[in-house]
């Protein structure tokens, strides 16, 4: 009997400057740079097993009520893609476990995809080294690329789908900052990021926002080097805004904030002003609000999120190791 098998746990990670639309839908190749950190309390866990025992793959969420097929499809992409690699043509068991609720409205295509791939790869013994792994799982999706990486990580979009992948550019301990991630009920209808991508250029500012990329991404780099947190929050409160600008403005228009969003968003700018808590707001495609802050601050900045209205649950992160490999396996 062939049986192979691996278990990798991956960090989610938060983008300061965003990937927001794509040069080539297929391979993922985005239009621009982008920049995030992983996180330490937002992770997926998963097992793989390829087994000539196994008549069919099957796919499986530890603790979770609804699956979407679009989900299921992409990974079975990805053993496709392990088994293509490997040569070899055994059917899989797999089993995913978030430490977060789907339902919340955390992306958790990075670190269960970026899990996903790796798994499959240690399973059957490829070895791979973390530019090839985070090139393949790119192709998942966009945001696991930067999930196989440590600390704070750079997505080089490159030209093609050999050249695109995320590096490490800081180690995790080069910066004491969190991620104070307020999660937020939302019961509006969700366009999805991979549909978002494809609006985009729709949006008549999109090609203004290309055109500042470059400098931006030059500016956050030396202001995460220097550690200079004022520089840094502002350019990554500036980025968000103008990321959700083009949702606005894309056609047909993308509202990914919910009322307890804007007033999360507010608060934060409060506290900075009147001198209680320096933090600054980051948001993906959702209504959840991260918020990013110095470690010092973390606790108290956690404190202060729970008492808004409609905050369902607050998770604070610091920056943490990319995907890892582990011995305990799910099943
Ligand atoms: C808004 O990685 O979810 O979180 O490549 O289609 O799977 P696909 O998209 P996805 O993109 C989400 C992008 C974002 C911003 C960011 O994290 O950079």
């Amino acid at each position: 009997m062939n049986k192979f098998k691996a278990t990798v746990k991956a960090p989610a990670n938060i983008a300061f400057i965003k990937y927001w639309g794509k040069t080539d839908e297929k391979t993922r190749v985005p239009q621009n740079n982008s920049i995030s950190m992983c996180l330490s309390d937002l992770y997926s866990v998963c097992t793989i097993e390829f087994s000539s025992e196994f008549r069919e793959d099957k796919i499986d969420f530890l603790n979770e009520k609804v699956v979407k097929p679009r989900e299921i499809e992409r990974i079975a992409g990805v053993l496709d893609r392990v088994r293509s690699l490997a040569n070899k043509s055994l059917k899989a068991r797999v089993l995913t476990k978030n430490n977060f609720p789907k339902a919340t409205g955390i992306a958790s295509s990075a670190s269960g995809l970026s899990a996903v791939t790796f798994a499959g790869c240690h399973a059957f013994g490829l070895r791979l080294n973390k530019v090839e792994l985070s090139k393949l799982a790119r192709l998942a999706s966009g945001t696991a690329s930067r999930s196989i990486p440590d600390g704070f990580v750079e997505w080089k979009k490159g030209t093609n789908e050999s050249n695109s992948y995320a590096v490490q550019i800081f180690p995790l301990h080069h910066w004491k900052i969190a991620d104070v991630v307020a999660i937020v009920t939302h019961k509006m209808k969700k366009v999805s990021s991979t549909d978002g991508h494809k609006l985009a250029a729709t949006s008549p500012f999109y090609q203004s926002r290309l055109n500042g990329m470059e400098a931006k991404i030059k500016k956050i780099k030396r202001a995460i080097k220097k550690r200079d947190f004022p520089k840094f929050g502002q350019i990554i409160e500036g980025e968000t805004l103008n990321m959700h600008a083009i949702c606005l403005t894309s056609t047909p228009s993308i509202i990914y904030w919910s009322p307890a969003t804007i007033e999360i968003m507010k608060k934060v700018q409060g506290w900075r002003e009147n001198g209680e808590v320096e933090s600054y707001f980051t948001i993906d495609a959702g209504p959840t609000v991260h918020c990013i802050c110095q470690e010092k601050d973390a606790k108290k900045l956690a404190s202060e999120l729970k008492r808004i209205v409609g905050v369902e649950k607050v998770v604070i992160n610091r920056p943490a190791v990319g995907a890892r490999t582990v011995d305990k396996h799910l099943f």
